[in-house]
């Protein structure tokens, strides 16, 4: 006897797909909606050394850069520790001279 069934093809979506969906993983970047094991993979997968190039890989970090702090974090996890550039003593020296001439003028 063939029974019949209303619900054999015709389950929920969400029933459904549950248990084929891979486990979520958090929003680092919530501009450009970017996960941590999306960053985790490109950094895994590619020649990544800076929050730069984890923005070039995955776009995370290309908006306000809220999340650039969370991605040198992940960065730091896989030993990978980002060299940020040194602004020189005279550099900063010659900026403040120049503020105070054109203030004094
Ligand atoms: S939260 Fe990543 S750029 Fe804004």
């Amino acid at each position: 006897m063939i029974r019949k069934s209303t619900n054999l093809y015709h389950e929920e979506p969400e029933a459904a797909g549950s248990s084929l969906e891979a486990p979520s993983s958090p929003v680092v970047c919530r501009c450009l909606n970017v996960t941590e094991s999306q960053i985790r993979y490109a950094i895994a997968c590619g020649q990544v050394l800076s929050v730069r190039d984890v923005t070039q890989d995955t776009c995370a970090g290309g908006g306000c850069t809220s999340c650039h702090r969370d991605i040198r974090r992940i960065l730091l996890d896989h030993g990978i520790e980002e060299k940020r550039p040194v602004q020189s003593k005279n550099a900063a020296i010659e900026l403040l001279a120049m503020m105070n001439a054109t203030t004094t003028r």
